[in-house]
């Protein structure tokens, strides 16, 4: 119970990696906001987390209006009759393809909902978490958040961004008594990898996954459950002294050039 009567809430939380990290947070004592531009799917997951409806809410929210973030902050603070301890900016969107034959209303979609998202989900936890004597914002970076990769260039930038703001509001909210940190996963084995993969042309998905883990110095994708785990580790007081840090989960993929 390493987040016994914590407070957190999980844009993207209604399924893939959000949806672990919202489930490892009520395991260990937390109450959760499930927050997800798929309402009824953020609904149900908070219900599958606890029936009863006192450990968990599922809301609708996209994170790309501003408007919608601090209506999310302001009902997750109801939900709790507190302020929000742990905000995990999770939800985020791919992007696969050449850039020159992308289509621009895609990439003004992902970088609405990655970089102004971030910012817009940022504000409004912030807003909150300096009500919080244990405050910690996490976001989800990438391992696309440190090293490029071509045909993501827009996802890449996107993350690039991410990094950015965590280094900047780490400094800006450390004297406020705010530790903000990220995670950047390598590829996990989630519906957002699985449609990347589809996207990008794989014709045999469960032949591509598994070629992506033998890509890894450790064989295999970090899952969902490695990813609570980080999750738990930065908003726990074991973490009290990490801020501005970018925790890669990469199974070693960001060491160096790795060929078996
Ligand atoms: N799975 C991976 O391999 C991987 C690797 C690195 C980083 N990430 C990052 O993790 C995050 C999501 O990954 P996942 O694997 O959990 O994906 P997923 O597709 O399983 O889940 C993403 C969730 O985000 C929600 N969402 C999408 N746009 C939203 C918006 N505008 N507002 C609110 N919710 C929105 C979706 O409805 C979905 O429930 C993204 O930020 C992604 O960049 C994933």
């Amino acid at each position: 119970m390493r987040l016994e009567n914590y407070h957190a809430v999980v844009t993207g939380g209604a399924r893939g990696l959000g949806a672990a990290a919202a489930k490892r947070f009520v395991a260990e004592g937390a109450r959760v906001v499930v927050a997800d531009i798929d309402g009824e799917a953020a609904a149900a997951c908070a219900r599958e987390i606890d029936s009863t409806g006192t450990l968990a809410r599922g809301l609708a929210c996209d994170i790309a209006s501003a408007d919608e973030c601090a209506a999310l902050a302001a009902e997750a603070e109801e939900f709790f009759g507190a302020p929000i301890d742990i905000f995990l900016a999770h939800a985020g969107m791919g992007f696969a393809g050449p850039l020159a034959d992308a289509d621009p209303e895609r990439i003004r979609r992902v970088i609405e909902v990655n970089v102004l998202g971030t910012l817009y989900s940022a504000q409004a936890a912030l807003r909150s978490l300096v009500r919080s004597p244990r405050a910690s914002l996490i976001f989800t970076s990438s391992l696309q958040g440190v090293t490029a990769r071509a045909e993501r260039s827009v996802y890449t930038a996107s993350k690039h961004a991410i990094v950015g703001l965590t280094k900047a509001l780490a400094l800006e909210y450390g004297p406020r008594g705010v530790r903000v940190n990220a995670i950047a996963p390598a590829s996990t084995d989630t519906p957002f990898l699985r449609t990347q993969l589809e996207v990008a042309g794989a014709t045999d998905v469960e032949q591509a996954v598994r070629n992506v883990a033998a890509s890894m110095p450790l064989g295999w994708l970090p899952t969902p459950e490695d990813f609570a785990d980080a999750a738990v580790f930065l908003a726990s007081t074991e973490a009290r002294s990490i801020t501005g840090h970018n925790l890669l989960l990469d199974s070693g993929a960001s060491a160096g050039i790795f060929k078996r």
